[in-house]
């Protein structure tokens, strides 16, 4: 077995931004309502010929700038999205064709907003057996085209983005590296978040669209309720597996989906808040795309440092949720 490590990161957020009052003007909603349930005050939404391929591809290109590779270099193309621009072929065989990654396999990774934590652990699997020695994880989305903007449940909480990480074989010795995963789903609570039409059970028809199944349904309340639950298991199941203490982590980043959620597991174990790395004022809950953008922000801020611990948390629709342990 080989080691894996980070080698470079990557984000990319396209320009237009709705705000908060934006949103007054939509639905019946108010700014200071979303700010206290959630935090978020603005995302960014793709422009009408941007999907989520050109997204992928801006956060690829910046990642591995970072990690000192050329497109040529990549063995493997990992796009971690429910929001391919096509569901065949995967959204990743865009992104291998726009970056001319001519070496690389590409394929999608379907686990909501644990998409790109699942997508680390797989990469770092390829790299780890040996099979590969460069894999590029992405998580991308353009939420924004599966959203209904008449249901306030939801409008006011997803955005657009991307965000990447190159993977590549650590050299002997090197203390930066991945140093363990770990994976759960449950498809017990698969009806929670769910956009039910288009799939098998229901192809699209002119009912589908008029029932509007084709844009994301959320059960709020009790996904909240989830939401908090996994992300504590996970924290203190990282602390017990690898036999460390809370004050060993240097930083949480956790998918970026509600303050009141981070804030109650706050409560609930001793983390202080400034080892938790927030970025979810400014681009909403961007499924798969969060944590990568969170990753590079919080690296990019000096937040983490070389040799620091970094734990990556992420729980969303399938049920699924997992976490990533990381030496930078
Ligand atoms: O990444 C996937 C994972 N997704 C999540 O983790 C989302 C988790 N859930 C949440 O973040 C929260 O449940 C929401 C932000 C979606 C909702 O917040 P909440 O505090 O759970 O509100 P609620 O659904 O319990 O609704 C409370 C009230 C209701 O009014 P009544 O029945 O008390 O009169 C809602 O109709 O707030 C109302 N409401 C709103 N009011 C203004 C719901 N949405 C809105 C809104 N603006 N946008």
């Amino acid at each position: 077995m080989y080691e894996c490590r980070i080698a470079g990161t990557g984000r990319y957020v396209p320009e237009r931004i709705l705000s908060n009052k934006d949103l007054e003007e939509m639905v019946d909603t108010s700014d200071e309502w979303i700010i206290q349930r959630t935090g978020i005050r603005e995302r960014h939404i793709a422009a009408e010929d941007e999907s989520t391929s050109d997204l992928a591809l801006q956060a690829a290109r910046s990642a591995l700038e970072q990690a000192g590779l050329g497109p040529l270099d990549l063995d493997a193309i990992i796009l971690a999205t429910l929001t391919p621009d096509t569901y065949c072929p995967a959204g990743a065989c865009y992104v291998q064709k726009l970056l001319g990654a001519e070496n690389a396999c590409a394929f999608d990774l379907s686990a909501a907003c644990t998409g790109f934590v699942y997508g680390i652990t797989v990469g770092s699997s390829l790299v780890r057996s040996g099979v590969h020695s460069n894999v590029l994880v992405i998580g991308a989305e353009t939420l924004s085209r599966v959203i209904d903007y008449s249901d306030r449940n939801t409008c006011i909480l997803f955005g657009d983005g991307a965000g990447a990480a190159v993977l590549s074989r650590a050299e002997e010795g090197s203390e930066s590296r991945l140093l363990d995963h770990y994976l759960r789903s449950d498809g017990s609570g698969a009806d929670l978040i769910i956009m039910p039409g288009g799939g098998s059970r229901q192809p699209a028809s002119v009912d589908t669209v008029e029932a509007k199944q084709h844009f994301l349904s959320m059960q709020g309340s009790d996904v909240f309720k989830f939401a908090t639950r996994s992300m504590q298991v996970l924290i203190e199941t990282a602390i017990e597996r690898n036999g460390i203490s809370i004050s060993d982590l240097d930083l949480v980043v956790p998918h970026q989906v509600n303050s009141r959620i981070i804030d109650t597991v706050l409560r609930k174990i001793d983390l202080p808040e400034e080892k938790i790395y927030l970025n979810l004022q400014r681009y909403g809950n961007t499924s798969a795309a969060s944590v990568p953008m969170a990753l590079h922000e919080a690296a990019e801020e000096g937040r983490i440092e070389p040799g620091n611990l970094v734990l990556l948390v992420a729980f969303g629709a399938g049920l699924t949720w997992g976490y990533n342990l990381v030496r930078w």
